[in-house]
């Protein structure tokens, strides 16, 4: 069986792992604190936090702006349930906007989805191709759009405007117009779960890239209490001689990451853009060089210009068929031994969303899109052979279904 996305576990990555687990100190520390510093470094932000999950990281921002019950914000239905659900837990209201052809949030929606109710805009990256953010950032800070916001804290205030805060789950190390992702939007949230391209096991970051007047650095310093339960130290501060003494400051949350975690980072992070990027690149070229062929195939846009994904699903499009015929593709594929996905099923045809009044109907680009998606496998150790064996998978069940 072909696996659809295997981690890159490797020597480097258990000498890394075994020895933070022989240093004596396993949980946020000196390691944490280094990969926060190269994935700033690495991604041109301002400062980064590293966090047990990008779910974590998204919903600990939105409660960091203050939203909650009243409040509105705007995201692709096409995508992860995290990127809604976070919103459901603040007791917002998650306003659903549809997608352009390459799978993104579209601008002209979330301008019409705008009202004075509107805190937030979530875009999402999706499978590592980044969104339109000169657009995005435009309508943000457009005057009636400003006049509109309502600020309802001193932080909304600060800012003056809707806050942009990327789920960049997918598209770590993607470049638009020249400029990595991390560096695009006021916030950057990112995931390293297991099947990301770069992967702590469980695990993500937030990129912190906020205009001025606020002070970055002050902001990670709020956040690091924030994401500890409101505590005044953490638990490296206190082993420090005559400093055992803390204050809570807040009913905080728990959502560090541990040294454990950073270790593989660390390693992941040091090949990332030389290496595994590289491949994933190639396997995304291979499959394009075969599907470009016929005419039945619609590849996925990945490199434009200045514009580069971080190559994390191949979106393969089938032209002219509808779900079911796409879900007995699918079907036959596996027959074939080889796993694929859907990403994704869009939220307003989940149960949950469904009950809360969505409609996919509201959404026809987006069910366009996932109606005839299918991703295929690509991750590092992914043979040539192998990415041929797919294709021909893919085709042969695309014969068989069209024929
Ligand atoms: C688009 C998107 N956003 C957010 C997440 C959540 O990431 P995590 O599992 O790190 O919480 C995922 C995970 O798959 C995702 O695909």
């Amino acid at each position: 069986m072909i696996p659809f996305s295997p981690p890159r576990i490797d020597a480097k990555i258990t000498d890394a792992v075994v020895e933070a687990l022989n240093s004596g100190w396993i949980t946020t520390g000196p390691r944490t604190k280094l990969f926060e510093k190269k994935l700033t470094e690495f991604n041109g932000n301002k400062a980064t936090l590293c966090v047990n999950s990008a779910s974590g990281g998204l919903e600990l921002m939105l409660r960091w702006f203050g939203v909650g019950e009243g409040d509105e914000v705007i995201l692709p239905a096409y995508t992860y349930a995290a990127t809604a659900n976070v919103i459901v837990h603040t007791g917002a209201k998650p306003v659903f906007v549809d997608s352009n052809a390459d799978f993104n949030i579209s601008a002209q929606s979330i301008e019409a989805a705008i009202t004075e109710k509107t805190k937030v805009i979530m875009p999402v990256d999706l499978g590592g191709w980044p969104c339109d953010y000169d657009a995005i950032n435009h309508i943000v800070n457009k005057i009636e759009v400003k006049n509109l916001f309502q600020p309802a804290n001193e932080l909304q205030k600060k800012l003056g405007r809707i806050l942009v805060l990327s789920d960049a789950a997918h598209s770590l190390g993607a470049i638009y117009k020249g400029r990595p992702t991390g560096s695009l939007t006021d916030i950057t949230v990112f995931s390293f779960h297991a099947v990301k391209n770069l992967t702590t096991a469980e695990g993500g970051a937030i990129g912190l890239n906020l205009p001025e007047p606020f002070d970055n650095e002050e902001v990670y310093k709020y956040l690091n209490i924030k994401s500890l339960h409101g505590q005044s130290k953490d638990a490296l501060a206190k082993t420090q001689i005559g400093n055992w003494r803390y204050d809570i400051f807040e009913a905080g949350y728990k959502y560090n990451m541990t040294d454990i975690q950073a270790a593989m980072g660390l390693v992941e992070l040091e090949r990332y853009r030389d290496d595994m990027l590289v491949r994933r690149r190639q396997i995304f070229d291979r499959y394009s060089k075969i599907f470009s062929k016929d005419a039945r195939f619609q590849i996925p846009e990945y490199q434009h210009q200045n514009t580069v994904s971080s190559y994390h699903v191949y979106l393969l499009r089938i032209n002219a068929i509808d779900e079911s015929q796409r879900d007995e593709i699918i079907r036959l594929i596996f027959e074939q031994q080889i796993s694929v996905n859907v990403h994704f099923i869009p939220l307003p045809m989940m149960t949950f969303y469904k009950s809360m009044g969505y409609n996919i109907e509201d959404y026809p680009v987006c069910y366009q899109n996932y109606s005839r998606e299918i991703s295929l496998p690509v991750y590092y150790t992914l043979l040539d052979e192998q990415v041929d064996q797919v294709a021909n998978a893919v085709i042969h069940a695309v014969d068989t279904v069209l024929k």
